[in-house]
C-alpha cells in the first residue's frame, strides 16, 4: 500500500523535476561553514504568490549529482538521495538540516520551490548555498616521541597532518620556530637536519594549524650512546653446589640493551652442560644454580644496544670443592732401571695440600723412600725403578676442604723397558736430491711401536718419506728436509727417544733466526742468528722499510759475510717505526726471509742534538723527510761581494742561538727563475761562488738544524757585469760550466732512467722485486734515500772530500754494505 503510494509520488516528483530542469539563476549565493561531523542548516525560504498558500514542492539539488538529494511534497514521505539516509531533514520553511557532515558534503546546493498553479513567467523561489565543511587538523604522520642521533649524522623527522582548510605545519625547537637554512630543510612538513650538531639536541615540536584549531607533536632528540657497563661483574668464589650471581649492570641510550654471557670466551648458550643451570635476568645478572666444579673460569658479560661496539667486562668464578681423585688406572707400569711415574689423577680447588699414599695396605711416605718424589700434580716420581717398587697403591688427596675419598687400588707392575737394537747415527750429511736411510730398531715386551718425527714439530713429507720397520727413508732430499729427527720407541712401559741431525747440502741457505733490533734516533742495529748455509758461504741482504707510510717501498742493503749477523743501518728517520727482515744467500741463490721484526727509532734531542755518526764514527747530515721540532732563526746581514776568485756571499749566524745551526744553504736566482742552491755549508758563514754567468742575481741564506729549517734571511741582489771576467778566463769558465752542466745532465738522465727502471721493477711481485738490488743505482747505499738526499760526511775522509765551493758533493759515508751490481 504505502510502497505503492511512495512510488507514485516519486514518479510524480521526478516528473516535476524533469519539467523544471535548470537552476534558478541570479540567486544570491549564501556561504555556510560547518565542522566535520556536525550539523549544517542550508537556508531556503519562499513566499506564496500574492500571499495565498498553494500546494508546493521543495527540491534540494547538489551540484554534480543529477537527481535531487531531497524532494518534499506535502503529505508524502520525502525523497532522500543516496548517501543522505538519516542525515537530511527540513527545518524552518524549506531549509535543509544536513547532519553528521562529511568532507564530501562540501559543495554548492540549490533549493528550488515550485508552486503548482504558477504562471509560466513567474519567478521561481529558492536559494543557492555554498557549504564549506571544515575539519580541525589531525596528524597523519607523527614523529616519534624520542629520537636518538649521533653528532654529525643526519636527522629526519616526518610530520604530516590532514584537515580543512589544509593545515600549516611549523617546527619549533626548544620553543623557537625553525627556519630553513643550509643545514636544515623543511619539506611538506618533514624536517631534515643534514649534519646534527650539539646545538641541535633538544625538544622539537611539530605544530599543525588551520582555522579550526591546532595540534602539536613533541619529539625529544637525544644523543645516542653506546652501552656502558656501570657495574661490572666481580671475581667470585663459591662452594660447589651453592648458587653464584654475576652482576652486569649497564646503561645506554637507547636503552634497548641485550646482554650476552660468555664462559672462557664461548657463548654460554652453546654450552649445554652449563646453560641448563643458568638464568640471565632482565637486568643482565647471570645466575648459576647449582654451581659445579667445572664452572670455574672466566665469565664475560657483553652488552650492546646496536650503537658503537659491544662493551665487555669479565670476572673469574672460582668454584671450590674438596680434593678428589678423577681417575684410577687399574694397572700402571714402571720401567725397570729407568725413571718412572706412579700417577694419581687429582682435581682440587683450592689446590691440594698433600696426598696420602698407601702401598700394599700400608701407609707409604715418599719422603722416607730414597729416590721417590711427590710431583706438584700429585703423582709420584721414582728416580730409578727397582723390583721393590711393584705393588698395590692407593692415593688420597686433601685440600682446605678435605677430601672426597681415596682412589681405587692401582696395581703397579715393574717391567723391562724396550731397548733400541739399532740407533741412527748422530748425523747424516747428504746432498740435495739424493736419498737417505736412517735406521732405527728396538725390541721389548710388549712389542714396542716405533716411529719417526721431526723435532721442530713439522710433518714428515708424505710422498718422499717412508717409514718401514723402524727405518726412515727420504727420497729426493729437499732443502726443507734439513733438520733434527727423532726415532720414538714406545710401549706401555716406557717411551724412549733418540735423535739425529739430517744435513741437506747444496741448497740455498736457511732463513736467519732470532732477529733483534736496537735503535737510536737515526740508526738501527740488527742482530740475527745465521741458519744452516747449505755448505756454501752465505751473505745477507737486509730489507727494511718505514711503516708509517702506506705501502712504502722496501730498501735493501747487502751485508758482507765478514760482518755477518749484526749490522747497523744509518740515516733513518727519527721517532719512526720500521720493519726489518734478513735474507740469506749463497752462490746457489737467495734463501728465505727471516721473520720480520719491527723497531721504532728514538726521538731526536732537538736542542742538545749533535750530528749522528756513521760506522766509522764520522758525523753526517741525516736526510730528514718530515722536518720537525724548533726552527733556527734566520741568518743576518747577508752581503755579496765580488772578489778575484768569484762572488763571496757572507752572513752572520742567527742572533738567537737557542736552536743550534747545523748547516746553511745559500739560495740564488736570476730574475724570477726557480731558486737554486749551494750547500750544505758547515762550520762557515760564507760561500765563494765561482762560476756565475753575468746577470742580475738575488741571494738569500737559510739556517738548518738537523731536523728543521728556519726562515730565509732577507734577500740581497747584485748585478754581475760581463766585463768583470777576463775573456780567456771567461771562456775557460764557460767551457768548464758547459762541461759541468753536460756532465750533470748526463748524470741526472742516467739516474732518472735508473730510478725509473727501479720503480718499474718495484711494482713487480715480491720475488722479482728483489731484483732491484741489482739495479745499478746508488739509491740504497746504507743511509741513501731516493729523494736525492744522503748523509754528507762532515769530517774529511778517505773518499769523501769537503766541497769547497762547488755544488754539494754526493759522497756518502762509504760503509761496507754496497749494492752488488
Ligand atoms: C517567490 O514567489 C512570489 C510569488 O510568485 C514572488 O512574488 C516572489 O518575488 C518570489 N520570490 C523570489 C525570491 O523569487
Ligand atoms: C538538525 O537535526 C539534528 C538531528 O536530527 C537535530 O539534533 C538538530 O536540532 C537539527 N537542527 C535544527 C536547526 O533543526
Ligand atoms: C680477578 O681474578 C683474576 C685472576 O684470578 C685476577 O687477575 C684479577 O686481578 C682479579 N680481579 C679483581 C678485581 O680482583
Ligand atoms: C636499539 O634501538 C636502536 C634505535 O632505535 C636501533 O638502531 C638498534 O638496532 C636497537 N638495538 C637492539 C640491540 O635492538
Ligand atoms: C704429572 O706430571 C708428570 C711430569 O710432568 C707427568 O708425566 C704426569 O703425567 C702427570 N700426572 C698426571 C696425572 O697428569
Ligand atoms: C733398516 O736398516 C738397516 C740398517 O741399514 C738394515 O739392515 C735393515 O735391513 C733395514 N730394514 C728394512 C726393513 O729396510
Ligand atoms: C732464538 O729464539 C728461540 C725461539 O724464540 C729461542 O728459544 C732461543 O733461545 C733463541 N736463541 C738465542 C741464542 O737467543
Ligand atoms: C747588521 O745589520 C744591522 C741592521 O741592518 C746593523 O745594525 C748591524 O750593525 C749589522 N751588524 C754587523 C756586524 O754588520
Amino acid at each position: 500500500m504505502f510502497l505503492n503510494k511512495s512510488c507514485q509520488v516519486a514518479a510524480l516528483l521526478l516528473c516535476f523535476w524533469a519539467l523544471n530542469t535548470g537552476y534558478p539563476h541570479k540567486y544570491f549565493a549564501e556561504k555556510v561553514t560547518a565542522l566535520l561531523g556536525e550539523d549544517a542548516v542550508l537556508p531556503c525560504s519562499f513566499e506564496f504568490p500574492k500571499g495565498v498558500p498553494v500546494p508546493y514542492i521543495i527540491q534540494w539539488h547538489k551540484k554534480g549529482i543529477k537527481i535531487p538529494i531531497y524532494i518534499w511534497y506535502a503529505g508524502y514521505p520525502p525523497h532522500i538521495g543516496e548517501g543522505y539516509d538519516g542525515r537530511v531533514s527540513l527545518t524552518g520553511q524549506a531549509s535543509l538540516n544536513l547532519t553528521d557532515l562529511q568532507e564530501h558534503d562540501q559543495g554548492t546546493y540549490t533549493c528550488i520551490v515550485n508552486f503548482f498553479d504558477r504562471s509560466p513567467d513567474q519567478k521561481r523561489n529558492g536559494s543557492l548555498v555554498h557549504l564549506f565543511v571544515h575539519a580541525p587538523p589531525h596528524f597523519s604522520i607523527k614523529p616519534p616521541d624520542v629520537v636518538y642521533v649521533n653528532i654529525g649524522e643526519k636527522l629526519a623527522l616526518f610530520c604530516a597532518a590532514g584537515g580543512t582548510p589544509d593545515p600549516d605545519i611549523t617546527w619549533y625547537m626548544d620553543n623557537i620556530p625553525l627556519n630553513e637554512g643550509s643545514n636544515i630543510k623543511i619539506n611538506r612538513g618533514s624536517l631534515e637536519i643534514f649534519k646534527v650538531r650539539e646545538s641541535h639536541i633538544g625538544d622539537y615540536v611539530c605544530r599543525a594549524r588551520n582555522s579550526e584549531g591546532s595540534i602539536v607533536a613533541n619529539t625529544k632528540v637525544i644523543v645516542a650512546g653506546p652501552a656502558v657497563i656501570t657495574v661490572p661483574p666481580r671475581n667470585l668464589t663459591k662452594l660447589e653446589g651453592d648458587k653464584a650471581e654475576l652482576i652486569c649492570e649497564a646503561k645506554a641510550l637507547p636503552a634497548n640493551l641485550t646482554h650476552r654471557w660468555l664462559f672462557n670466551d664461548k657463548d654460554i648458550s652453546q654450552l649445554t652442560w652449563l646453560v641448563t643451570r643458568t638464568v640471565v635476568r632482565t637486568d643482565g645478572t647471570l645466575f648459576i644454580n647449582p654451581t659445579s666444579a667445572e664452572d670455574s673460569g672466566l665469565y664475560t658479560c657483553e652488552v650492546f644496544n646496536g650503537i658503537g661496539t659491544p662493551e665487555r667486562a669479565s670476572a673469574y668464578l672460582s668454584v671450590e670443592y674438596p680434593a678428589r681423585v678423577t681417575y684410577s688406572p687399574t694397572i700402571q707400569y714402571l720401567p725397570l732401571g729407568l725413571s718412572g711415574i706412579i700417577r694419581c689423577y687429582v682435581k682440587a680447588n683450592p689446590p691440594f695440600l698433600h696426598i696420602k699414599w698407601s702401598k700394599d695396605n700400608r701407609p707409604f711416605d715418599p719422603k722416607s723412600h730414597h729416590g721417590v718424589f711427590s710431583l706438584s700434580n700429585g703423582s709420584l716420581q721414582i728416580q730409578r725403578v727397582i723390583h721393590e717398587h711393584q705393588g698395590w697403591y692407593v692415593c688420597t688427596p686433601y685440600n682446605a676442604y678435605g677430601t672426597t675419598g681415596k682412589s681405587n687400588k692401582m696395581e703397579v707392575l715393574v717391567r723391562d723397558p724396550p731397548i733400541f737394537t739399532i740407533k741412527p747415527e748422530e748425523r747424516y750429511q747428504q746432498r740435495v736430491n739424493s736419498k737417505v736411510t736412517m735406521p732405527c730398531h728396538g725390541t721389548g715386551q710388549p712389542k714396542p711401536d716405533i716411529h719417526w718425527r721431526r723435532t721442530d714439530g713439522k710433518q714428515l713429507s708424505r710422498d718422499r718419506a717412508i717409514q718401514s720397520n723402524g727405518n726412515l727413508t727420504i727420497r729426493t732430499l729437499k732443502k726443507e728436509d734439513h733438520g733434527r729427527y727423532e726415532c720414538v720407541l714406545q710401549n706401555d712401559i716406557a717411551i724412549l727417544v733418540t735423535s739425529t741431525l739430517l744435513i741437506v747440502e747444496g741448497t740455498t741457505p736457511h732463513a736467519p733466526t732470532n732477529v733483534t733490533v736496537e735503535t737510536s734516533a737515526f740508526s738501527a742495529s740488527l742482530s740475527w742468528l745465521p741458519a744452516y748455509d747449505g755448505n756454501y758461504p752465505q751473505s745477507y741482504v737486509i730489507w727494511y722499510r718505514l711503516l708509517e707510510q702506506a705501502e712504502s717501498p722496501w730498501r735493501t742493503i747487502r751485508v758482507d759475510p765478514d760482518e755477518a749477523s749484526t749490522f747497523t743501518i744509518y740515516n733513518l728517520q727519527p721517532n719512526s717505526e720500521y720493519e726489518f727482515r734478513v735474507l740469506s744467500r749463497n752462490t746457489l741463490g737467495d734463501g728465505m726471509f727471516s721473520p720480520t721484526v719491527r723497531g721504532k727509532t728514538t726521538p731526536w734531542d732537538f736542542l742538545g742534538g749533535v750530528y749522528p755518526t756513521d760506522a766509522y764514527g764520522a758525523t753526517y747530515i741525516p736526510t730528514v723527510q718530515k722536518p720537525s721540532g724548533p726552527k733556527p732563526s734566520p741568518p743576518r746581514n747577508v752581503t755579496v761581494q765580488e772578489t778575484e776568485n768569484g762572488l763571496l756571499i757572507s752572513w752572520l749566524p742567527p742572533l738567537n742561538q737557542k736552536v743550534p745551526v747545523a748547516f746553511y744553504y745559500v739560495e740564488y736566482r736570476t730574475q724570477s727563475k726557480p731558486w737554486k742552491r749551494w750547500g750544505p755549508i758547515k762550520h762557515a758563514t760564507s760561500y765563494l761562488a765561482k762560476e756565475l754567468a753575468p746577470g742580475h742575481y738575488n741571494f738569500r741564506v737559510y739556517a738548518y738544524s738537523i731536523m728543521s729549517v728556519g726562515q730565509a734571511s732577507s734577500e740581497v741582489s747584485l748585478t754581475l757585469a760581463a766585463e768583470s771576467y777576463e775573456v780567456t778566463k771567461s771562456r775557460a769558465i764557460t767551457a768548464g760550466v758547459v762541461g759541468g752542466i753536460l756532465f750533470f745532465i748526463a748524470a741526472i738522465v742516467l739516474s732518472v732512467c735508473a730510478v725509473k727502471i727501479c720503480n718499474k721493477r718495484k711494482r713487480r711481485k715480491a720475488e722479482k722485486a728483489y731484483m732491484m738490488v741489482t739495479c745499478p743505482v746508488a739509491e740504497a747505499r746504507n743511509g741513501g734515500h731516493s729523494h736525492g738526499g744522503s748523509p754528507s760526511p762532515i769530517k774529511k775522509r778517505k773518499r769523501a772530500n769537503e766541497d769547497g765551493g762547488t755544488l754539494a758533493s754526493d759522497h756518502r759515508p762509504d760503509q761496507k754494505a754496497e749494492y752488488q751490481v
